[in-house]
């Protein structure tokens, strides 16, 4: 109950940010999950981590020596999901995405295997939505997947620019109903 009214409060503070009432559904995570390659990945990076409940499902699948990033720029929820989620696999970061690049280096990550993003890319200022996509795409190594999750197919535009391979899944079972992009870097 408290992850909900938090959540909600940072929706009132700053809707287009946030860019949905509701944490997403557990149909949305297992979408997101079923593409990713656990068995390979070693890093991933999460754009938008909220209160973390895709996060907490990631964390679940990982391979023991696999990191995971959580970028959520809302500081009371980056606090919150520091709290929920205790892994030392995991580092919780209060900052804006399309600052990756500077953790990844602190940590001597050249490249990353997978970003799951859920940042509102349309709500959010167009020069922002640019940086986020062009940081995604430099971090992310060939062959590896972007996956994102929006409410429309109003960003494919953008997407599809940088990542000519791209399905499309749509779930019904969210609030509002989601698409998911599942973008690879050739
Ligand atoms: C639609 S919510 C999704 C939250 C959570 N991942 C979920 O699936 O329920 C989007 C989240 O992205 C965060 N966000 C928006 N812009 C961001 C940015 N530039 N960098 C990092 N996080 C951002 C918001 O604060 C919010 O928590």
């Amino acid at each position: 109950m408290k992850n909900k009214k938090l959540f909600l409060k940072a929706f009132l503070k700053n809707p287009r940010r946030v860019g949905a009432l509701n944490q997403t559904s557990n149909f949305v995570a297992k979408e997101i999950i079923n593409s990713i390659d656990f068995e390979k990945a070693r890093c991933l990076v999460e754009l938008g981590a909220g209160m973390g409940n895709i996060t907490k499902k990631i964390v679940r699948k990982m391979h023991p020596e696999c990191i995971l990033f959580c970028f959520e720029i809302d500081p009371d929820l980056a606090e919150q999901i520091a709290k929920n989620i205790q892994d030392p696999r995991v580092k919780i970061i209060s900052d804006s995405a399309e600052n990756m690049g500077k953790y990844l280096h602190q940590s001597k990550i050249k490249k990353v295997d997978y970003i799951i993003s859920t940042v509102p890319l349309t709500t959010l200022p167009y020069r922002k939505m640019k940086e986020i996509l062009k940081s995604s795409f430099q971090y992310l190594r060939s062959g590896g997947k972007y996956i994102q999750v929006q409410y429309s197919l109003l960003g494919r535009r953008h997407l599809r620019m940088l990542f000519p391979k791209m399905g499309i899944n749509f779930v019904f079972l969210n609030f509002p109903p989601a698409f998911v992009y599942v973008c690879v870097k050739i």
